[in-house]
């Protein structure tokens, strides 16, 4: 482990333009849990997984009763203003502070990675505190709409100032198309990258496991012979499909909480 850690401090510190994929074993040591680990949301609870697969559709039918739902019902991952970044979070910003890491391209909803300081984060499945609207995208901050008082007033749903359109929360459900500024943001670093960490994420949720994938696919050539352009590092608890399939160049096993500041700190000693 202790030389895995060192290989991956190396690497940071050799490579121009870092990036790290996060999904929601980043903050499973927060106490959000999961999804597909062993005490995960949909591992515990199938049926919950079949709902969720609907909420996007019962948008488009009736975002009325979609908003009154959404919050009428408590939130699967808990309430998320009470829930702290980790040591993992401020590991990864301590990164960027130091110009190492460019950017975070994350799945988790919860805001963790912005509040342990991160600058340039991609929510690319969204942001539980903030609002999107259905047709011209314009994002809202959650307290921009007295969302308790249009339900005390059977004024739902809350409709766009910009364009009139529906808003809906800015999450991204399952069957729902990742909004276009982020999806292209993601491919632009999947293919600047010439390091990407891969942290807390069981790979297997599209389109973003195909980041990855776009980013093995990039080579250069020296000297007459053909290297692949990036380095793909995995922090995870277990393999991932990523591992299984020799996308990633190498798996750090074990707690992202725990791992990632001893990068930090073999980065640290590594610069002097
Ligand atoms: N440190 C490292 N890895 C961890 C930790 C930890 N502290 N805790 C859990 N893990 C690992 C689990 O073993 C698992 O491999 O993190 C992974 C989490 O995988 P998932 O639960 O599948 O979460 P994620 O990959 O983010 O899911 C993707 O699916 O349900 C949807 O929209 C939801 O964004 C989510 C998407």
């Amino acid at each position: 482990m202790e030389e895995l850690i060192e290989r991956a401090a190396r690497d940071l510190v050799n490579s121009s333009y870092s990036i790290v994929l996060t999904g929601a074993g980043m903050s499973t040591e927060s106490g959000i849990p999961d999804f597909r680990g062993p005490s995960g949301i949909w591992t515990k609870n199938p049926e919950a997984e079949r709902r969720a697969y609907e909420t996007y559709h019962k948008f488009l039918a009736d975002p009325k009763e979609y908003w009154v739902e959404r919050l009428g019902s408590p939130s699967l991952l808990g309430d998320l203003t009470t829930m702290a970044p980790n040591p993992g979070h401020s590991a990864l910003a301590e990164l960027e502070k130091q110009g190492i890491l460019k950017t975070v391209i994350t799945q988790n909803i919860d805001n963790l990675h912005q509040r342990a300081g991160s600058k340039d984060v991609l929510d690319y499945h969204g942001n539980a505190f903030k609002l999107r609207c259905k047709d011209c995208s314009t994002r809202y901050g959650l307290e921009e709409y007295d969302l308790k008082r249009l339900w005390e007033e059977g004024k739902l749903p809350p409709f766009c100032r910009h364009c009139g359109g529906v808003v809906k929360s800015d999450i991204v459900h399952f069957r729902e198309p990742i909004p276009s500024d982020v999806a292209h943001q993601s491919l632009e670093e999947a293919w600047r990258c010439d390091l990407m960490l891969v942290c807390g994420t069981s790979a297997v949720v599209y389109p973003f496991a195909e980041l990855p994938r776009i980013a093995r696919q990039r080579s250069v050539d020296k000297a007459g012979q053909t290297y692949s352009a990036v380095m793909i590092i995995e922090v995870n608890a277990e393999p991932t499909p990523l591992t299984e399939a020799g996308i990633s160049d190498y798996l750090i096993q074990g707690k992202t909480g725990e791992i990632l500041p001893k990068i930090v700190g073999a980065v640290g000693r590594m610069k002097g």
